[in-house]
């Protein structure tokens, strides 16, 4: 049987070695993942334990540097994934039997496809068109007025485009409803402010991944402005005298560590507008070569992508013949072809780059032959001049 240390070294010389276009990943600094692998890693922050003094001042510290750089009054650091954070508001605001209005999942709308009926919640999706790649607002705002569902959570997996948050917060708040904002994938633009405000724009509440755009360790955060709602998530999701413990009961403290060191670490508006720059040289250039981008029909968008996605519309299995040519090339995308931005742009690269690896990409995918050396080569030299997180 294979030697998991082994296995490690293996993975770290495959991903070395090869271009990241994933949308659901990033990479990590050097100091960030010390912070996993610290003494933290197997500790608790509980005043009850003695020796606990300093990684509860962590968790503070990390709590204020949240709150200051998203602005809000009131933050949540211990969901261990985007997927908890989801589950920690759900569980908070609804109850079993309750609707859910959410983004239709994967084709079309792109939604998170989060299970709500294994937990007693009833899915509501959201009309959405195809053709703009976006919500159908009219007849999202006719069925919300219909159904009147306690939460509704924006936000999405597969997107370039901002979603109508005002529009459909006026609506949901008149009705008592709540609006939450999904920004698993934009968090690290929503920061850098170069993606929509989803707080700014009328959600009560946004959460998410912390490790897509947001480069930092896997984990969730949750944000907010409003005490009422940050006092029912927190009684779901952590450990609170009065209620005892819930989802977590120890906060993951090298997670929360790391987080805190990522928070002051990433010049975020520089990065965040470099990301959605590299996103619009690789869709301009995927266009030029002949693909389609999704919404690309739309006349209320001027670009492709706003975003760190780039949705060349591709049939399913198509896209998964893609991938597997460009990872023989060294190139990681999904088997949707998205392309993603966030981690090259860390590492680096600038539109030129990105230019040049679509037009590798457009070359490989329409080849009859399984790999081209010399693009491989290309490549392989490219990713050996960008090893350092620059931003
Ligand atoms: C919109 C959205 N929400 C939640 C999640 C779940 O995040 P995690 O993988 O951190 O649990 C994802 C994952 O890709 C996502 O795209």
């Amino acid at each position: 049987m294979s030697n998991i240390k082994d296995l490690i070294n293996q993975h770290n010389d495959v991903r070395k070695n090869a271009i990241n276009l994933i949308v659901s990943e990033n990479i990590m600094s050097k100091d960030a993942l010390a912070a996993l692998s610290s003494d933290l890693a197997s500790r608790y922050a509980a005043p009850f334990y003695a020796g606990t003094d300093i990684s509860q001042q962590i968790v503070s510290v990390t709590e204020n540097k949240a709150k200051a750089l998203f602005g809000t009054d009131y933050v949540n650091i211990s969901p261990i994934s985007g997927s908890a954070s989801l589950m920690a508001v759900v569980f908070a605001l609804t109850s079993p039997g309750d609707k859910v209005g959410r983004v239709p999942p994967f084709f079309p709308g792109g939604g998170y496809p989060f299970n709500y009926e294994v937990f007693d919640r009833v899915s509501l999706p959201l009309p959405f068109s195809d053709e703009e790649w976006q919500l159908d607002l009219g007849a999202t705002l006719e069925l919300l007025e219909r159904e009147k569902p306690k939460l509704v959570i924006l936000g999405a997996s597969i997107f370039t485009f901002p979603m109508p948050v005002q529009e459909v917060a006026d609506l949901v708040h008149s009705y008592g409803g709540i609006i939450a904002y999904d920004g698993s994938h934009s968090m690290g633009l929503i920061v850098g402010k170069q993606y929509q405000d989803p707080l700014e724009e009328g959600a009560d509440i946004l959460f998410g991944s912390t490790h897509k755009t947001f480069p930092g360790p896997q984990g969730g955060i949750i944000v907010t402005n409003n005490r009422e709602l940050h006092e029912k998530i927190e009684v779901v999701s952590n450990f609170t005298p009065l209620n005892g413990p819930t989802m977590i009961c120890n906060p993951h403290l090298a997670r929360i560590a790391s987080l805190g060191i990522v928070l002051d670490e990433v010049p975020w508006e520089r990065y965040a507008e470099q990301v959605v720059k590299n996103s619009r040289a690789f869709a301009n250039t995927l266009n030029a070569k002949g693909y389609e981008m999704r919404g690309q029909s739309t006349s209320r968008f001027s670009e492709f992508s706003y975003c760190h996605q780039v949705l060349p519309k591709l049939d399913r299995q198509l896209g998964q013949g893609y991938r597997d040519k460009l990872k023989h090339h060294n190139i990681h995308v999904d088997g949707f072809m998205r392309v993603g931005t966030a981690e090259i742009t860390r590492l680096g690269y600038e539109e030129d780059e990105c230019t040049r690896i679509s037009e590798i990409m457009a070359e490989i995918v329409t080849s009859n032959q399984e790999v081209i050396p010399s693009l491989r080569h290309e490549i392989i030299e490219m990713n050996a001049r960008h090893q350092e997180i620059v931003m």
